[in-house]
Order: C-alpha cells, then sequence, then structure tokens
C-alpha cells in the first residue's frame, strides 16, 4: 500500500499489539500520526507494527509495560531521543481478571487490577507528561468503560446492570477520577484529557462476547486523541457523546 502522508503528530498507545489498542493505532496512523505500539512483548509488538506498515502506517514499537516502572522510563527515553515529543498519548492497555461477587474477590486479583488500569496508567502519563508539554495540541485519552460510569451501576436499568466485577468496574471508576483530576491540573495548558467508553467489543479481554467490532470501538478514543483545539477536556465520552460520570 502507499504510505500515508506523514502529518509529524507522534502518538504512542499501550496495549497496542492486538484488540482495541491496535485498531486505534491503525485508525490514527492511517490520518498520517507515526504510531509507537505500546507492548509488553516485543515478539508480538514486532508482528503488529509490520502489520500496520504493509498498509502504509509509520508504526514503530516500544517496549512498555505499564506495570514496570523501568520500562515505562525506558520507553519516556527513547521517545525523547527518537522523537523529541509526544503528541498523543492513549492509555489503552487494561485487565479484566475478577468474575466474583464482591464478597468473594480475592484481594490479590483487586491489586492486580488497579496495579495495571489505575496505577499503571497513572505511572505513564506522569511519565509522558514532560514529552506532550512539547507538543502544541498534547492530547491524553484513558480507556475507560460504561461498566466504570456511577450513574450506570447504579441504574437497575442500565443495559449492564447485572455486570458487577468490582475490581474492573471500580478501576475504571477511579480511571474517570484520575482523568477530571489531570484534566484540572492541565486546563490552562494546550494538552486535553478525556476518558472513552468503546462500548461491549469482541475482544480477548471478553473472549469476543462483545457485540461491537474494534473499529467502532476505536472510534471514540480516536476521535478525543484528534480533537481541536476548540474541543473538550476532562469528560467521558462515547461515539455518541457524553457519557455519564
Ligand atoms: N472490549 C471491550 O468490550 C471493552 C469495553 C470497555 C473498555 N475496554 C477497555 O479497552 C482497553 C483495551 O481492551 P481490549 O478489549 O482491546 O482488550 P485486549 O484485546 O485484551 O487488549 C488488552 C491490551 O492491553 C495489554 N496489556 C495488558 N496488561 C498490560 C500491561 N501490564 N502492560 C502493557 N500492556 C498491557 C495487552 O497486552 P498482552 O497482549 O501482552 O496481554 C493487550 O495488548 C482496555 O483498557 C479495556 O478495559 C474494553
Amino acid at each position: 500500500m502507499t504510505p500515508q502522508q506523514n502529518n509529524g503528530k507522534i502518538a504512542l498507545i499501550t496495549g497496542a499489539n492486538k484488540g482495541i489498542g491496535l485498531e486505534i493505532a491503525r485508525q490514527l496512523g492511517t490520518q498520517g500520526i507515526t504510531v509507537l505500539l505500546g507492548v509488553r512483548d516485543e515478539n508480538r509488538g514486532r508482528e503488529a507494527a509490520e502489520k500496520l506498515q504493509t498498509e502504509g502506517i509509520d508504526a514503530h514499537v516500544v517496549q512498555l509495560n505499564v506495570t514496570d516502572q523501568s520500562t515505562i522510563d525506558a520507553a519516556a527515553r527513547s521517545i525523547e531521543s527518537e522523537f523529541g515529543k509526544l503528541d498523543i498519548l492513549v492509555n489503552n492497555a487494561g485487565i479484566a481478571i475478577d468474575s466474583v461477587p464482591p464478597s468473594q474477590l480475592d484481594i490479590e486479583v483487586l491489586r492486580r487490577t488497579y496495579d495495571t488500569n489505575v496505577f499503571g496508567v497513572f505511572a505513564v502519563i506522569k511519565a509522558m507528561l514532560p514529552l506532550l508539554h512539547k507538543s502544541d495540541a498534547g492530547r491524553i485519552v484513558n480507556m475507560s468503560s460504561g461498566l466504570g460510569s456511577l450513574t450506570q451501576n447504579s441504574d437497575p436499568n442500565y443495559e449492564y446492570a447485572q455486570v458487577k466485577l468490582l475490581a474492573y468496574n471500580s478501576s475504571k471508576t477511579a480511571l474517570n477520577a484520575m482523568t477530571i483530576q489531570f484534566a484540572h491540573e492541565l486546563k490552562d495548558t494546550p494538552i486535553k484529557v478525556n476518558a472513552a467508553d468503546p462500548g461491549y467489543v469482541a475482544t480477548d479481554i471478553n473472549q469476543h462476547r462483545g457485540i461491537r467490532t474494534v473499529q467502532q470501538g476505536a472510534t471514540a478514543p480516536v476521535r478525543l486523541a484528534t480533537l481541536s483545539a476548540d474541543g473538550p477536556t476532562g469528560g467521558f465520552f462515547d461515539e455518541n457523546g457524553v457519557v455519564p460520570w
């Protein structure tokens, strides 16, 4: 395929070797953005990058395990030395490993979930912020979930009201809270921070039980990653608009 016309923007997507993250990288890459696939397994990452390269996308692999600070720091250093800045950070890496009612949840499962879905995102944002400040239009997108919405969770008529996964759901609620906190701190800078709900998408995280495609799931995060200067910050959106907190 013909290489995309590069527009000089650099995007890092965590957990981009498969699922929605890979599709976000594809859609951003198709817009001429250089995409850095943040992956914990370099071999899987290389395969994904090669696939995107055959589609004409400028894709690179960055080894990054969001629960391993040394890999996050090394990733920030290598992006700094190779690209000098970061325009877009999509915190997509996430896990869903609980399946029992709250009273039966093993605290280690709760800890591991928060390590990836909450502390991991915090660590990556903190490490990448100096690079995002070097962009004239930095964008941070946190991959949340409708299951993280307290409004929806507390509504017995919510479509997924039966899905009460304490670890996963509350980790996304915490991620939403983090989104508001960072957006507030950065409100007088060009950097916008938003949370995205991709909907229920068929991927490995749900054994492909989701009802939407990765193309559909990537729509909201890609839109938030490419917001213009007059776009929102500190919000929670799916492809149809605002999602209640
Ligand atoms: N699918 C849905 O219905 C749905 C709905 C709402 C929100 N989401 C969110 O969307 C995001 C992407 O999920 P998905 O559906 O695409 O699931 P997925 O196919 O399982 O992809 C998850 C990605 O995260 C990576 N990852 C997990 N732990 C990591 C770590 N410690 N460091 C770096 N990468 C790590 C995985 O890498 P490995 O391949 O190495 O495991 C994989 O690339 C998640 O945050 C998820 O919570 C998904």
